[in-house]
């Protein structure tokens, strides 16, 4: 049993890390930082100016000039709402094409880094464990299937009022697992130390179970 200060948890797209995160948040008065929130921001704020995802020049430097803000469950960027507009799976892809950059990642980490300074934080990612908080004293690895995690996603969109196709969001996941486990700079791996929760057919609470025992009430 730990009572940690830093919490990470990595893990493919669709594993239900958010979800868990802002539980664990919730329920231990943790801080929720959802480093994907500053890719998929950082990504529509790219489309927005124009830039193409992979020139990479351009999106640092737009990057370093935007102000990105995460407050509860909203993303604002230079003081605008676009939550709604950037969890989408056009969103998810250019989040992805844009993090493949390693400037844009350690724009993003400075930042996560920042927000994180004296607080008691639980952090969802792909590389939060092995990179942006490699100390962390809690480390976990979500996963699912990419069946039941494109499932979820499927799921998740219709009930936001998407027209989406079960197969192309399957199509979309296995994608997006391969760019980003493979890519060059900090790709998606289980960190050393991580506890490696599989939460394929297993509810919330199911899983929440599983981490309550890992930290102190
Ligand atoms: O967690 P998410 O679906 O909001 O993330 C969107 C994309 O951002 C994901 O496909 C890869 C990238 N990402 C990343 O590379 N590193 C992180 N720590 C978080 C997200």
């Amino acid at each position: 049993m730990l009572n940690p200060q830093i919490i990470t948890i990595d893990g493919p797209a669709g594993a239900g890390k958010s979800t868990l995160a802002k539980e664990i948040a919730k329920r231990f008065g943790y801080t929720h930082l959802d480093s994907g929130a500053l890719y998929r921001a950082i990504g529509y704020a790219a489309r927005e100016a124009g830039i193409d995802p992979a020139d990479e020049e351009k999106v640092v430097k737009l990057a370093k000039t935007l102000k990105i803000e995460l407050k509860e469950d909203r993303v604002l960027l230079n003081g605008k709402d676009i939550t709604g507009k950037i969890r989408t799976p056009e969103g998810g892809t250019l989040a992805s094409r844009v993090a493949q950059h390693r400037e844009v990642r350690e724009v993003v980490v400075k930042i996560l880094r920042e927000l994180a300074k004296g607080k008691r934080v639980v952090i969802d990612g792909r590389d939060a464990g092995t990179y942006i908080f490699p100390r962390a004293q809690l480390k976990i690895y979500l996963t699912a299937s990419p069946e039941e995690r494109a499932k979820r996603r499927y799921e998740e969109l219709i009930k936001k009022g998407y027209r989406v196709n079960y197969r192309e969001i399957l199509k979309e996941v296995i994608e997006r697992d391969r760019k980003d486990a493979s890519r060059e700079f900090a790709p998606l791996t289980v960190p050393e130390g991580a506890v490696v929760i599989d939460s394929t057919g297993k509810s919330l609470e199911e899983v929440l179970k599983e981490v309550e025992k890992l930290i102190d009430p």
